[in-house]
């Protein structure tokens, strides 16, 4: 499983990028906004910092306003992914963007059943979200199970993102039910790091070396 980071924070994705684990960067409109900075801009910044996908999703709610934006922002950079909704209308747009080559993620999927909708539109991408289905005490991980099934049975070759990921335990599931990217937030990011057993190793091993005999 490839790791994105789900923000539009230019300093979180550098660090997360000086790691070597970046492959791209999802962003939506609720993170942008929280950014107060020039949507265009910024994607200008990141696309140049980070090689992989980088998702950036439109406004309009209608095909035509979507095709619109969503070539806009494929023109800042080859690899700017265009985020749809997963609507019927962000489908027409989806196959358009799938006829000129354009990179698709169909974003806000909560079913199996949008998700293979999705993929036969040729959405390069599909994003479930794990979180907010788990928040309305739903099983967020089980359909990141059942929509790797359905792509492998019948060789759908578009990728599963499991999004709208909280904690380190929803990683280790998604890349276990057979999520191909996790597109996670830059602070549970930092936690994947993080074991009691290895800051007490490194102490461990600095104490040793500090009260060495000889020079
Ligand atoms: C995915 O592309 C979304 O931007 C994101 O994962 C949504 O997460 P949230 O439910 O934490 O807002």
């Amino acid at each position: 499983m490839k790791f994105f980071i789900d923000t539009a924070n230019f300093e979180e994705i550098k660090e997360a990028h000086a790691w070597g684990i970046l492959s791209g960067v999802t962003t939506n409109p609720s993170l942008v906004a929280k950014e107060n900075i020039s949507f265009h801009d910024r994607l200008r910044e990141i696309t140049a910092l980070v090689d992989g996908s980088v998702s950036a999703e439109v406004i309009a709610l209608d095909a035509e306003g979507m095709i619109k934006e969503g070539r806009e922002l494929a023109a800042i950079a080859p690899n700017i992914t265009v985020k749809l909704p997963m609507t019927p209308e962000g489908l027409k747009a989806c196959a358009v963007f799938y006829s000129e080559g354009i990179k698709t993620n169909v974003t806000l999927i909560f079913s199996a059943n949008q998700a293979l909708l999705a993929a036969r539109a040729g959405a390069t991408y599909v994003s479930p979200f794990l979180g907010r289905l788990d928040d309305i005490g739903h099983d967020g991980m089980e359909l990141i199970a059942k929509i790797a099934q359905i792509f492998a049975i019948h060789n759908i070759d578009t990728e599963i993102i499991a999004a709208s990921i909280r904690h380190p335990q929803h990683i280790t599931d998604a890349a276990l039910n057979g999520a191909h990217i996790s597109t996670t937030p830059f602070k549970v990011l930092k936690q994947l790091f993080h074991h009691p057993l290895t800051d007490k190793g490194i102490e461990g091993f600095l104490a040793d070396w500090n009260n060495r005999k000889s020079e």
